[in-house]
Protein backbone atom coordinates (compact mmCIF):
# COMPACT_ATOMS: atom_id res chain seq x y z
CA UNK A 1 0.00 0.00 0.00
CA UNK A 2 1.22 3.06 -1.09
CA UNK A 3 1.85 5.52 2.50
CA UNK A 4 0.03 8.11 2.36
CA UNK A 5 1.38 11.77 3.86
CA UNK A 6 -0.08 12.42 7.07
CA UNK A 7 -2.91 15.50 6.66
CA UNK A 8 -2.01 18.71 7.90
CA UNK A 9 -4.40 20.46 9.65
CA UNK A 10 -5.45 24.02 9.02
CA UNK A 11 -3.56 26.45 11.39
CA UNK A 12 -1.60 23.19 12.89
CA UNK A 13 2.01 23.25 12.41
CA UNK A 14 3.05 19.81 12.28
CA UNK A 15 6.79 19.56 13.84
CA UNK A 16 7.93 16.77 11.65
CA UNK A 17 6.41 15.97 8.63
CA UNK A 18 5.84 11.99 8.57
CA UNK A 19 4.63 9.42 6.57
CA UNK A 20 1.21 7.42 7.39
CA UNK A 21 2.12 3.52 7.76
CA UNK A 22 -1.57 2.67 8.64
CA UNK A 23 -4.31 4.57 7.18
CA UNK A 24 -7.07 2.72 8.17
CA UNK A 25 -6.10 3.84 11.70
CA UNK A 26 -6.91 7.35 12.81
CA UNK A 27 -6.00 7.89 16.08
CA UNK A 28 -7.61 10.27 18.68
CA UNK A 29 -5.99 10.58 22.41
CA UNK A 30 -8.83 11.92 24.68
CA UNK A 31 -6.89 14.71 26.85
CA UNK A 32 -9.07 14.16 29.82
CA UNK A 33 -7.30 12.56 32.98
CA UNK A 34 -4.02 12.14 30.42
CA UNK A 35 -3.35 15.48 30.77
CA UNK A 36 -2.25 17.93 28.22
CA UNK A 37 1.44 17.24 28.20
CA UNK A 38 1.66 13.61 28.21
CA UNK A 39 -1.16 13.67 25.65
CA UNK A 40 1.21 15.97 23.04
CA UNK A 41 4.23 13.64 23.81
CA UNK A 42 2.05 10.24 23.01
CA UNK A 43 1.09 11.62 19.49
CA UNK A 44 4.18 12.41 18.89
CA UNK A 45 5.81 9.27 19.54
CA UNK A 46 2.66 7.62 17.86
CA UNK A 47 3.64 9.43 14.46
CA UNK A 48 7.29 8.96 14.73
CA UNK A 49 6.46 5.21 14.13
CA UNK A 50 4.00 6.04 11.33
CA UNK A 51 0.56 6.46 12.81
CA UNK A 52 -2.00 9.15 11.73
CA UNK A 53 -2.96 11.25 15.35
CA UNK A 54 -5.27 13.80 15.32
CA UNK A 55 -5.36 16.79 16.88
CA UNK A 56 -9.11 17.09 16.80
CA UNK A 57 -12.04 14.96 17.27
CA UNK A 58 -13.59 14.70 13.77
CA UNK A 59 -15.39 12.42 11.44
CA UNK A 60 -12.22 10.85 10.21
CA UNK A 61 -11.01 9.63 13.61
CA UNK A 62 -11.51 5.56 13.98
CA UNK A 63 -9.78 4.79 17.45
CA UNK A 64 -10.34 6.79 20.43
CA UNK A 65 -7.14 6.33 23.03
CA UNK A 66 -8.20 7.24 26.90
CA UNK A 67 -6.80 6.25 30.07
CA UNK A 68 -8.45 6.30 33.85
CA UNK A 69 -11.69 6.92 32.00
CA UNK A 70 -15.11 3.98 31.99
CA UNK A 71 -16.66 3.63 28.14
CA UNK A 72 -19.72 5.90 29.51
CA UNK A 73 -17.71 8.50 29.91
CA UNK A 74 -15.70 8.81 26.84
CA UNK A 75 -18.78 8.10 24.37
CA UNK A 76 -20.48 11.33 26.44
CA UNK A 77 -17.70 12.91 25.86
CA UNK A 78 -17.71 12.41 21.78
CA UNK A 79 -21.69 12.54 22.28
CA UNK A 80 -20.77 16.29 23.17
CA UNK A 81 -18.49 17.05 20.51
CA UNK A 82 -20.51 15.71 17.82
CA UNK A 83 -24.15 15.03 18.78
CA UNK A 84 -25.35 12.86 15.76
CA UNK A 85 -21.79 10.92 15.14
CA UNK A 86 -21.99 8.45 11.81
CA UNK A 87 -19.17 7.10 12.49
CA UNK A 88 -18.84 4.56 15.05
CA UNK A 89 -15.20 4.47 16.88
CA UNK A 90 -13.61 2.02 18.43
CA UNK A 91 -12.86 3.63 22.10
CA UNK A 92 -9.82 1.88 23.71
CA UNK A 93 -7.51 2.07 26.38
CA UNK A 94 -4.25 3.39 26.88
CA UNK A 95 -2.94 -0.48 26.99
CA UNK A 96 -4.17 -0.92 23.27
CA UNK A 97 -1.74 2.00 22.28
CA UNK A 98 1.52 1.11 24.69
CA UNK A 99 1.04 -2.82 23.10
CA UNK A 100 0.57 -1.04 19.64
CA UNK A 101 3.61 1.12 19.96
CA UNK A 102 5.98 -1.64 21.43
CA UNK A 103 5.11 -3.40 18.47
CA UNK A 104 5.38 -1.11 15.67
CA UNK A 105 1.84 -1.46 14.95
CA UNK A 106 -1.22 -1.97 15.61
CA UNK A 107 -1.92 -4.82 17.08
CA UNK A 108 -5.24 -7.00 17.66
CA UNK A 109 -8.35 -5.65 19.35
CA UNK A 110 -8.75 -7.85 22.58
CA UNK A 111 -11.07 -7.31 25.47
CA UNK A 112 -8.58 -6.20 28.01
CA UNK A 113 -7.89 -3.13 25.66
CA UNK A 114 -11.92 -2.46 25.19
CA UNK A 115 -13.70 0.15 27.46
CA UNK A 116 -15.75 -1.40 30.30
CA UNK A 117 -19.20 0.11 30.33
CA UNK A 118 -19.97 0.07 33.81
CA UNK A 119 -20.61 3.77 35.11
CA UNK A 120 -18.60 4.41 38.37
CA UNK A 121 -20.15 5.59 41.14
CA UNK A 122 -20.01 9.43 41.52
CA UNK A 123 -18.87 10.17 38.29
CA UNK A 124 -21.45 12.38 36.27
CA UNK A 125 -21.10 14.90 33.49
CA UNK A 126 -20.08 17.52 35.84
CA UNK A 127 -16.64 16.60 35.01
CA UNK A 128 -17.32 17.48 30.98
CA UNK A 129 -19.18 20.54 31.24
CA UNK A 130 -16.46 23.28 31.29
CA UNK A 131 -18.43 26.54 33.21
CA UNK A 132 -18.34 28.97 30.11
CA UNK A 133 -20.52 28.74 27.22
CA UNK A 134 -17.17 29.87 24.78
CA UNK A 135 -15.56 26.34 25.86
CA UNK A 136 -18.37 24.28 25.07
CA UNK A 137 -20.36 22.87 21.52
CA UNK A 138 -24.22 23.71 21.73
CA UNK A 139 -26.29 23.37 18.67
CA UNK A 140 -29.45 23.94 17.69
CA UNK A 141 -31.20 20.67 18.68
CA UNK A 142 -31.58 20.55 22.41
CA UNK A 143 -33.13 17.38 24.25
CA UNK A 144 -34.07 19.63 27.29
CA UNK A 145 -36.30 22.06 25.59
CA UNK A 146 -39.33 21.22 28.09
CA UNK A 147 -36.91 22.79 31.22
CA UNK A 148 -35.21 25.22 28.90
CA UNK A 149 -38.32 26.91 27.20
CA UNK A 150 -39.79 27.43 30.84
CA UNK A 151 -36.37 29.10 31.75
CA UNK A 152 -36.48 31.08 28.81
CA UNK A 153 -39.53 32.57 29.90
CA UNK A 154 -38.18 33.29 33.18
CA UNK A 155 -35.25 34.96 32.00
CA UNK A 156 -37.49 36.75 29.51
CA UNK A 157 -39.83 38.11 32.54
CA UNK A 158 -36.58 38.88 34.96
CA UNK A 159 -35.21 41.10 31.65
CA UNK A 160 -38.89 42.89 31.44
CA UNK A 161 -38.14 43.16 35.75
CA UNK A 162 -35.01 44.68 34.54
CA UNK A 163 -33.45 42.01 36.95
CA UNK A 164 -30.30 41.56 34.61
CA UNK A 165 -28.38 39.74 37.10
CA UNK A 166 -31.19 37.15 37.11
CA UNK A 167 -31.45 36.65 33.59
CA UNK A 168 -27.97 36.26 33.17
CA UNK A 169 -28.24 33.28 35.50
CA UNK A 170 -30.83 31.88 33.92
CA UNK A 171 -29.89 31.89 30.34
CA UNK A 172 -26.53 30.20 31.64
CA UNK A 173 -28.43 27.32 33.47
CA UNK A 174 -30.60 27.01 29.97
CA UNK A 175 -26.71 26.70 28.51
CA UNK A 176 -25.57 24.06 30.01
CA UNK A 177 -28.75 22.34 29.50
CA UNK A 178 -28.78 23.11 26.11
CA UNK A 179 -25.32 21.82 25.79
CA UNK A 180 -26.27 18.41 27.23
CA UNK A 181 -26.07 15.09 25.66
CA UNK A 182 -28.90 13.45 27.45
CA UNK A 183 -32.53 14.11 28.44
CA UNK A 184 -32.34 15.09 32.54
CA UNK A 185 -34.81 12.84 33.83
CA UNK A 186 -34.24 13.18 37.24
CA UNK A 187 -32.17 15.56 39.45
CA UNK A 188 -29.02 13.90 40.40
CA UNK A 189 -27.79 14.21 37.14
CA UNK A 190 -27.74 18.04 37.69
CA UNK A 191 -25.31 16.94 40.43
CA UNK A 192 -22.16 19.29 40.16
CA UNK A 193 -23.25 20.71 36.55
CA UNK A 194 -21.79 24.62 36.77
CA UNK A 195 -24.18 27.54 36.44
CA UNK A 196 -27.21 25.55 37.28
CA UNK A 197 -28.16 27.32 40.32
CA UNK A 198 -30.79 26.72 42.67
CA UNK A 199 -33.65 28.53 41.35
CA UNK A 200 -33.08 26.68 38.15
CA UNK A 201 -33.52 24.10 40.06
CA UNK A 202 -36.47 24.16 41.50
CA UNK A 203 -37.88 24.92 38.61
CA UNK A 204 -36.41 21.92 36.41
CA UNK A 205 -37.45 19.73 39.62
CA UNK A 206 -41.45 20.82 38.91
CA UNK A 207 -41.38 20.19 35.75
CA UNK A 208 -39.92 16.80 36.38
CA UNK A 209 -42.20 16.03 38.86
CA UNK A 210 -45.69 17.93 37.90
CA UNK A 211 -44.80 18.24 33.94
CA UNK A 212 -45.05 22.15 34.10
CA UNK A 213 -43.31 25.23 36.36
CA UNK A 214 -45.67 26.79 38.45
CA UNK A 215 -43.72 30.43 38.55
CA UNK A 216 -43.97 29.93 35.05
CA UNK A 217 -47.61 28.86 35.06
CA UNK A 218 -48.51 31.83 37.22
CA UNK A 219 -46.33 34.75 35.49
CA UNK A 220 -47.44 34.08 31.93
CA UNK A 221 -51.45 35.00 32.78
CA UNK A 222 -50.48 38.14 35.28
CA UNK A 223 -51.58 41.73 33.36
CA UNK A 224 -48.15 42.93 33.92
CA UNK A 225 -46.44 40.01 32.10
CA UNK A 226 -48.33 40.37 28.77
CA UNK A 227 -48.71 43.61 28.70
CA UNK A 228 -44.77 44.19 28.92
CA UNK A 229 -44.75 41.23 26.44
CA UNK A 230 -47.06 42.90 24.14
CA UNK A 231 -45.41 46.54 25.09
CA UNK A 232 -41.88 45.80 24.44
CA UNK A 233 -42.85 43.94 21.40
CA UNK A 234 -43.16 47.31 19.43
CA UNK A 235 -39.70 48.09 17.65
CA UNK A 236 -37.82 51.43 19.55
CA UNK A 237 -39.62 50.12 23.59
CA UNK A 238 -37.46 48.89 25.91
CA UNK A 239 -38.51 47.55 29.15
CA UNK A 240 -38.17 50.48 31.11
CA UNK A 241 -40.54 52.93 28.76
CA UNK A 242 -42.91 49.83 28.76
CA UNK A 243 -42.94 49.76 32.43
CA UNK A 244 -43.18 53.40 32.93
CA UNK A 245 -46.48 53.23 30.12
CA UNK A 246 -47.76 49.98 31.99
CA UNK A 247 -47.52 52.18 35.39
CA UNK A 248 -50.08 54.69 33.78
CA UNK A 249 -52.72 52.00 32.89
CA UNK A 250 -51.61 51.20 29.31
CA UNK A 251 -52.27 47.62 28.99
CA UNK A 252 -52.27 46.80 25.01
CA UNK A 253 -51.53 49.10 21.42
CA UNK A 254 -55.11 50.70 20.97
CA UNK A 255 -54.51 52.15 25.08
CA UNK A 256 -51.14 53.36 23.48
CA UNK A 257 -51.81 54.80 20.77
CA UNK A 258 -55.11 56.84 22.49
CA UNK A 259 -52.83 57.88 25.21
CA UNK A 260 -51.40 61.07 24.03
CA UNK A 261 -47.69 59.67 24.98
CA UNK A 262 -45.22 61.20 22.45
CA UNK A 263 -43.80 58.37 20.31
CA UNK A 264 -40.23 58.66 19.28
CA UNK A 265 -39.63 57.93 15.31
CA UNK A 266 -38.86 54.09 15.58
CA UNK A 267 -41.82 53.72 17.73
CA UNK A 268 -44.23 55.17 15.34
CA UNK A 269 -42.42 52.98 12.38
CA UNK A 270 -42.80 49.71 15.53
CA UNK A 271 -46.34 50.21 16.36
CA UNK A 272 -47.49 50.91 12.45
CA UNK A 273 -45.79 47.55 11.13
CA UNK A 274 -46.50 45.39 14.75
CA UNK A 275 -47.47 42.52 12.79
CA UNK A 276 -45.10 42.26 10.50
CA UNK A 277 -42.13 42.82 12.49
CA UNK A 278 -43.47 40.31 15.11
CA UNK A 279 -43.60 37.41 12.36
CA UNK A 280 -40.24 35.06 12.43
CA UNK A 281 -38.28 36.49 9.17
CA UNK A 282 -37.36 33.05 7.06
CA UNK A 283 -34.05 31.88 5.89
CA UNK A 284 -35.64 32.67 2.44
CA UNK A 285 -36.74 35.96 3.23
CA UNK A 286 -33.37 36.65 4.91
CA UNK A 287 -31.69 35.34 1.54
CA UNK A 288 -33.77 37.93 -0.99
CA UNK A 289 -32.97 40.63 1.94
CA UNK A 290 -29.27 39.55 1.41
CA UNK A 291 -29.76 40.23 -2.43
CA UNK A 292 -31.15 43.69 -1.96
CA UNK A 293 -28.15 44.48 0.14
CA UNK A 294 -25.92 43.17 -1.91
CA UNK A 295 -27.04 44.85 -5.08
CA UNK A 296 -26.92 48.19 -3.30
CA UNK A 297 -23.65 47.97 -1.46
CA UNK A 298 -21.59 46.55 -4.57
CA UNK A 299 -23.45 49.73 -6.71
CA UNK A 300 -21.93 52.23 -4.90
CA UNK A 301 -19.00 50.60 -3.68
CA UNK A 302 -17.63 47.64 -6.12
CA UNK A 303 -15.43 45.28 -4.47
CA UNK A 304 -16.97 45.09 -1.11
CA UNK A 305 -17.92 42.29 0.54
CA UNK A 306 -21.25 41.17 2.52
CA UNK A 307 -21.26 38.89 4.89
CA UNK A 308 -25.09 37.53 6.26
CA UNK A 309 -24.24 36.95 10.67
CA UNK A 310 -26.49 36.79 13.77
CA UNK A 311 -28.47 33.57 14.20
CA UNK A 312 -28.73 33.06 10.55
CA UNK A 313 -24.84 32.07 10.71
CA UNK A 314 -25.32 30.02 13.39
CA UNK A 315 -28.15 27.81 11.17
CA UNK A 316 -31.39 29.06 12.47
CA UNK A 317 -34.14 29.08 10.13
CA UNK A 318 -36.07 31.95 11.30
CA UNK A 319 -35.08 34.85 13.24
CA UNK A 320 -36.63 38.17 14.30
CA UNK A 321 -34.57 40.20 11.97
CA UNK A 322 -31.24 39.87 9.55
CA UNK A 323 -27.97 41.00 10.45
CA UNK A 324 -25.83 42.26 7.59
CA UNK A 325 -21.77 42.93 8.43
CA UNK A 326 -20.13 44.81 5.20
CA UNK A 327 -16.62 45.15 4.74
CA UNK A 328 -14.26 46.39 1.57
CA UNK A 329 -10.59 44.74 0.70
CA UNK A 330 -8.78 48.14 1.24
CA UNK A 331 -8.60 49.90 4.55
CA UNK A 332 -10.44 52.88 4.11
CA UNK A 333 -12.17 52.33 1.30
CA UNK A 334 -15.17 51.74 3.70
CA UNK A 335 -15.58 54.84 5.27
CA UNK A 336 -18.83 56.75 4.33
CA UNK A 337 -20.00 53.96 2.61
CA UNK A 338 -23.76 53.69 4.28
CA UNK A 339 -25.06 56.87 3.70
CA UNK A 340 -24.51 55.75 -0.07
CA UNK A 341 -26.20 52.22 0.35
CA UNK A 342 -29.05 54.35 2.68
CA UNK A 343 -29.69 56.45 -0.42
CA UNK A 344 -29.41 53.85 -3.17
CA UNK A 345 -32.06 51.81 -0.86
CA UNK A 346 -33.82 55.22 -0.73
CA UNK A 347 -34.46 55.67 -3.99
CA UNK A 348 -35.65 52.86 -4.54
CA UNK A 349 -38.31 52.48 -2.28
CA UNK A 350 -36.65 49.71 -0.18
CA UNK A 351 -36.63 51.32 3.17
CA UNK A 352 -39.45 51.93 5.57
CA UNK A 353 -37.76 53.25 8.57
CA UNK A 354 -33.66 54.04 8.94
CA UNK A 355 -31.06 55.40 11.38
CA UNK A 356 -27.53 55.92 11.02
CA UNK A 357 -24.94 55.99 13.47
CA UNK A 358 -22.12 56.95 12.22
CA UNK A 359 -18.33 55.47 13.26
CA UNK A 360 -17.24 56.40 16.85
CA UNK A 361 -14.05 53.94 17.43
CA UNK A 362 -10.57 54.91 18.21
CA UNK A 363 -8.09 52.85 19.16
CA UNK A 364 -6.61 54.05 22.29
CA UNK A 365 -2.53 52.79 22.79
CA UNK A 366 -3.21 52.23 26.07
CA UNK A 367 -5.97 50.34 25.37
CA UNK A 368 -10.07 50.08 25.62
CA UNK A 369 -11.69 51.95 28.40
CA UNK A 370 -12.35 49.77 31.62
CA UNK A 371 -14.45 48.09 31.97
CA UNK A 372 -15.08 47.59 28.06
CA UNK A 373 -18.16 48.27 26.34
CA UNK A 374 -20.53 46.16 25.25
CA UNK A 375 -21.66 48.31 22.43
CA UNK A 376 -19.83 48.42 19.55
CA UNK A 377 -19.45 51.41 17.98
CA UNK A 378 -19.26 50.69 14.09
CA UNK A 379 -20.78 52.50 11.15
CA UNK A 380 -24.51 50.80 11.73
CA UNK A 381 -27.75 51.28 10.08
CA UNK A 382 -30.82 49.67 12.12
CA UNK A 383 -33.85 49.96 9.00
CA UNK A 384 -36.96 48.34 7.90
CA UNK A 385 -37.23 46.81 4.80
CA UNK A 386 -40.42 46.70 2.30
CA UNK A 387 -40.06 43.56 0.86
CA UNK A 388 -42.06 42.55 -1.97
CA UNK A 389 -44.10 39.32 -1.17
CA UNK A 390 -46.00 37.64 -4.05
CA UNK A 391 -47.39 35.11 -2.00
CA UNK A 392 -49.16 37.50 0.39
CA UNK A 393 -53.04 37.42 -0.88
CA UNK A 394 -54.56 39.84 -2.88
CA UNK A 395 -54.59 42.62 -0.73
CA UNK A 396 -50.83 42.71 0.70
CA UNK A 397 -48.04 42.93 -1.80
CA UNK A 398 -45.32 43.28 1.10
CA UNK A 399 -44.53 43.14 4.52
CA UNK A 400 -42.11 44.95 6.98
CA UNK A 401 -38.63 43.23 7.90
CA UNK A 402 -35.88 44.48 10.77
CA UNK A 403 -32.17 44.39 9.18
CA UNK A 404 -29.45 45.53 10.53
CA UNK A 405 -26.77 46.75 8.44
CA UNK A 406 -23.46 47.41 10.47
CA UNK A 407 -19.95 48.87 7.86
CA UNK A 408 -16.68 47.33 9.80
CA UNK A 409 -12.92 48.07 8.58
CA UNK A 410 -11.32 45.23 7.31
CA UNK A 411 -8.39 45.16 10.15
CA UNK A 412 -11.50 45.29 12.76
CA UNK A 413 -13.48 42.70 10.34
CA UNK A 414 -12.93 39.13 11.93
CA UNK A 415 -13.83 40.75 15.58
CA UNK A 416 -17.06 42.49 13.94
CA UNK A 417 -18.04 38.66 12.57
CA UNK A 418 -17.47 37.07 15.81
CA UNK A 419 -19.15 39.85 18.01
CA UNK A 420 -21.91 39.95 15.15
CA UNK A 421 -22.43 35.78 14.70
CA UNK A 422 -23.67 35.55 18.84
CA UNK A 423 -25.56 33.97 20.20
CA UNK A 424 -25.71 36.97 23.12
CA UNK A 425 -24.91 34.79 25.48
CA UNK A 426 -22.05 32.85 23.68
CA UNK A 427 -20.75 36.80 22.83
CA UNK A 428 -20.65 37.48 26.80
CA UNK A 429 -19.49 34.18 28.07
CA UNK A 430 -16.29 35.05 25.15
CA UNK A 431 -15.58 38.34 27.07
CA UNK A 432 -15.81 37.37 30.27
CA UNK A 433 -13.32 33.97 29.70
CA UNK A 434 -11.30 36.48 28.03
CA UNK A 435 -11.31 39.05 30.64
CA UNK A 436 -11.39 36.38 33.69
CA UNK A 437 -9.30 33.81 32.44
CA UNK A 438 -7.03 35.49 30.24
CA UNK A 439 -6.66 39.21 31.30
CA UNK A 440 -7.73 40.29 27.98
CA UNK A 441 -10.34 42.49 26.51
CA UNK A 442 -12.77 41.41 23.46
CA UNK A 443 -15.06 44.00 21.95
CA UNK A 444 -16.53 43.59 18.41
CA UNK A 445 -13.38 45.86 17.28
CA UNK A 446 -10.39 44.23 18.78
CA UNK A 447 -8.46 41.96 21.49
CA UNK A 448 -5.89 43.94 23.79
CA UNK A 449 -3.73 41.86 25.98
CA UNK A 450 -4.07 43.58 29.60
CA UNK A 451 -0.66 42.18 30.57
CA UNK A 452 1.49 42.29 27.13
CA UNK A 453 -0.38 46.03 26.82
CA UNK A 454 -0.83 45.29 23.38
CA UNK A 455 -3.56 44.76 20.37
CA UNK A 456 -3.75 41.37 19.15
CA UNK A 457 -4.28 41.11 15.65
CA UNK A 458 -6.43 38.39 13.68
CA UNK A 459 -8.03 37.93 10.29
CA UNK A 460 -10.22 35.59 11.05
CA UNK A 461 -11.80 33.86 13.74
CA UNK A 462 -9.68 31.16 14.54
CA UNK A 463 -7.29 33.02 15.30
CA UNK A 464 -8.72 34.94 17.82
CA UNK A 465 -10.46 31.97 19.15
CA UNK A 466 -6.74 30.67 19.50
CA UNK A 467 -5.53 34.36 20.96
CA UNK A 468 -8.21 33.17 23.56
CA UNK A 469 -6.61 29.86 24.58
CA UNK A 470 -9.73 28.44 23.13
CA UNK A 471 -10.88 25.95 20.90
CA UNK A 472 -12.65 27.14 17.64
CA UNK A 473 -15.97 26.71 18.13
CA UNK A 474 -17.77 27.02 14.85
CA UNK A 475 -21.09 29.07 14.14
CA UNK A 476 -23.66 26.32 13.98
CA UNK A 477 -22.06 25.57 17.94
CA UNK A 478 -22.46 28.69 19.51
CA UNK A 479 -26.14 28.73 19.72
CA UNK A 480 -25.82 28.97 23.58
P1 LIG B 1 -29.53 39.71 17.29
O1 LIG B 1 -30.18 40.50 18.38
O2 LIG B 1 -29.97 40.03 15.90
O3 LIG B 1 -29.76 38.18 17.64
O4 LIG B 1 -27.99 39.95 17.44
P2 LIG B 1 -29.73 36.90 16.73
O5 LIG B 1 -28.82 35.95 17.38
O6 LIG B 1 -29.46 37.24 15.30
O7 LIG B 1 -31.16 36.31 16.88
P3 LIG B 1 -32.53 36.80 16.20
O8 LIG B 1 -32.26 37.99 15.34
O9 LIG B 1 -33.45 37.12 17.34
O10 LIG B 1 -33.02 35.65 15.42
C1 LIG B 1 -27.02 39.27 16.69
C2 LIG B 1 -25.68 39.43 17.31
O11 LIG B 1 -25.24 40.77 17.15
C3 LIG B 1 -24.78 41.28 18.36
C4 LIG B 1 -25.43 40.47 19.45
O12 LIG B 1 -24.58 40.36 20.54
C5 LIG B 1 -25.68 39.16 18.80
O13 LIG B 1 -24.61 38.31 19.11
N1 LIG B 1 -25.17 42.69 18.49
C6 LIG B 1 -26.46 43.05 18.35
C7 LIG B 1 -24.23 43.63 18.78
O14 LIG B 1 -23.03 43.30 18.90
N2 LIG B 1 -24.58 44.93 18.95
C8 LIG B 1 -25.86 45.32 18.84
O15 LIG B 1 -26.15 46.53 19.01
C9 LIG B 1 -26.83 44.37 18.51
MN1 LIG C 1 -30.50 38.83 14.26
Amino acid sequence: MVPLKRRKLSGIVSDTETTVKFPHVVIFLLERKMGASRRAFLSQLARKKGFQVEDYFSDSVTHVISENNTGDMVKMWLDMQQKDRANKTVNLDISWFTESMRAGCPVEILDKHKLQEVENEGESVEFLMPSYACQRRTSLDSHNSIFTDALSFLAENAELNNEDGRAVAFRRAIAVLKALPVKVTSMTQLRGLPCVGEHSQKVIKDIIENGASSEVESTIHTERFKALKLLTGIFGVGSKTADRWFKTGIQNLTQLANSGNDLNRAQRAGLEHYYDLNQPVTKAEAETIGDIVKKAVLDVLPGSEITLTGGFRRGKITGHDVDFLITHPDEGKEVGLMPKVVSWLTARGVLLYQKTTRNSYLEKEEGPAQPPSNMDRFERCLSIFKLEEKEMGPDKKWRAVRVDLVVSPISQFAFAVLGWTGSKLFERELRRWAGQVKSMSLSSHALFDNKQCKYLKATSEEEIFAHLGLEFIPPSERNA
